[in-house]
């Protein structure tokens, strides 16, 4: 898989007006005078930096950028104002919306070096400032052959701290997370960007393999015939129509001390459905036009994986990737079908396009054997989760009051958006059949409870959580530091959720 390259990243503690680079990015809120580095800049530029944004109706509103060049009256070619938008309402979301925009007008500009003025306190701001650059700053233009060579690559980021801000060992540590954290959600992206013709799932078992091995995390991957002495029937029937055979990917970070590897683990499951033709149950042509994004649950894990490697919290976390691809064929499995799930629960098979909810079953089964603390599935579920929640955000069930607390507060200082949604007993009855234990598909209605429902049944008492990222996992449009495709949603809230995990030694 080729490599998408990202700038180099450091810490500055110059004055904006004395900084060189290609693009100087300022930030604007919607105050009437200018403050700051804006303020510094406007006075090296004798006023005509807010005269002309003000000409050119720049109120510092979110989704607003001005440009203007220096002419050489200061070492930066050209000054980028980004408005963040009201300040009572200035958060780190809004910084990152903000920080992707100014890097991406940068790239806009055929900028190679951006050197950006952290605004307000940086113990506070750095991060998002990072997170919203680096997460901007990430492009999937390697099969783009036209104008390749005219294409500039973002070399350099200079994060310079506000006056009087000295570069410190806590500063520099926050930059290192925030990149840790980005580098992993851009590995999410390209993962689930790649075409599903080269990601199959013996290619992301080989990317599994790669990252782990560079992290110094375990993998373990295993085929077909293991899968069937494994007894998973649900996840082998979805696997066994398609060519491009099945593969269980198994990640682990292990802690050195021997008393921390022995606490119970954090397991994550991810949904790795490396395309999704519905099966012999075949999907319109409209429908089955982004199915590539399948396995974005499993990239959130192998991303959250990545960053544990880093982040090395005082427990174990495991990763299962259920990987397979759903295809119509001879060998494919078939709406009536009945199959043997790992817990000897039975299923028939009403539509082989429900086929997510099968994997996981077997998967989750699997992992809740390692008697985790907590269980967490990411998957790109349901379309009715889509139809519920829209595209900017994703479901959560729980079994476990607590752990979606933890969850939903850990989005919220990732900047994710999760919301959580009821596992209505009622819905049970709506999997009720004839002859086996229960069918993998209800009625249409509440159609991603049903789902969780389903996959309820497998997971016991075990903490768990199940995130229905459908809808997120490719954003419709550009917005702040998310371009069109796909967005690396789950990795961020994974990692602030084992990070408060780790800090409270649980
Ligand atoms: N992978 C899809 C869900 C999905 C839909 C993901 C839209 C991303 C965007 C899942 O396997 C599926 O096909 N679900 C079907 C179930 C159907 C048989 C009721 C759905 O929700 O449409
Ligand atoms: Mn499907
Ligand atoms: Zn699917």
């Amino acid at each position: 898989m080729p490599d998408t390259s990202t700038p180099r990243f450091a810490l500055a503690s110059g004055a904006p007006a004395g900084t060189r680079a290609d693009v100087l990015v300022l930030f604007a809120d919607e105050a009437p005078r200018a403050n700051g580095a804006v303020a510094e800049i406007n006075q090296a530029l004798s006023g005509q930096l807010v005269r002309a944004a003000t000409e050119e109706g720049f109120r510092g509103k979110v989704d607003q950028t001005f440009v203007i060049h220096t002419h050489g009256r200061l070492p930066a070619s050209r000054v980028v104002l980004v408005g963040t938008g009201p300040r009572e309402r200035m958060d780190a979301e809004a910084l990152r919306q903000a920080a992707g925009r100014g890097v991406k007008a940068a790239q806009k500009l055929r900028a190679r070096s951006v050197a950006m003025a952290v605004p307000g306190n940086p113990g506070e701001s750095l991060g998002p400032v990072a997170e919203g650059a680096a997460l901007g700053a990430y492009r999937f233009d390697q099969y783009r052959t036209e104008g390749r060579e005219e294409r500039v690559p973002l070399e350099a980021v200079r994060l310079l701290l506000p006056d009087g801000a000295a570069r410190s060992k806590a500063l520099e540590d926050v930059l290192e997370r925030a990149l840790h954290v980005t580098e992993a959600a851009n590995f999410a992206r390209t993962l689930v960007n790649e075409p599903a013709g080269r990601l199959t799932p013996e290619a992301l078992a080989e990317e599994a393999s790669r990252a782990s091995k560079g992290h110094g995390l375990e993998v373990r991957v295993s085929g077909p015939n293991e899968l069937k002495k494994l007894r998973m029937g649900m996840f082998s029937a979805v696997g066994q129509g398609s060519q491009n055979t099945p593969r269980l990917i198994e990640i682990s970070y292990r802690p050195k001390k021997a008393s921390e590897a022995k606490a119970r683990p954090v397991a994550l499951v991810g949904k790795a459905i490396t395309f999704d033709s519905g099966g012999l149950s075949l999907k319109s042509s409209e429908n089955m036009a982004d199915m590539k994004t399948d396995m974005a649950g499993s990239a959130a894990v192998l991303g959250a994986l990545q960053f544990s490697a880093e982040l090395a919290p005082p427990f174990p976390v495991l990763g299962y990737l259920g990987a397979a691809e759903n295809m119509p064929s001879g060998a494919a499995y078939r709406p009536g079908d009945i199959l043997v799930s790992r817990l000897g629960k039975t299923v028939e098979v009403t539509n082989t396009d429900a086929e997510g909810r099968l994997v996981l079953g077997d998967v989750l089964a699997y992992a809740v054997e390692q008697n985790p603390a907590a269980l967490v599935d990411v998957a790109t579920l349901t379309g009715a989760c889509v139809v519920a929640l829209g595209h900017w955000v994703a479901g959560l069930f729980s079994n476990s009051d607590a752990l979606a607390g933890e969850l939903l507060s850990a989005a919220e200082r990732a900047g994710e958006s999760f919301w959580r949604l009821p596992l209505v007993d009622l819905q049970k009855e709506t999997l009720r059949s004839d002859v086996a234990d229960m069918k993998n598909l209800g009625d249409r209605w509440g159609g991603a409870i049903s789902a969780a429902i389903f996959l309820r049944e497998f997971v016991g008492e075990t903490p768990w959580a199940h995130l229905d990222i459908a809808g997120p996992a490719m954003a419709p449009r550009e917005r702040g530091y998310q371009g069109r495709g796909a967005t690396g949603i789950g990795v961020r809230t994974l990692g602030a959720f084992l990070e408060a995990r780790a800090r409270a030694g649980k």
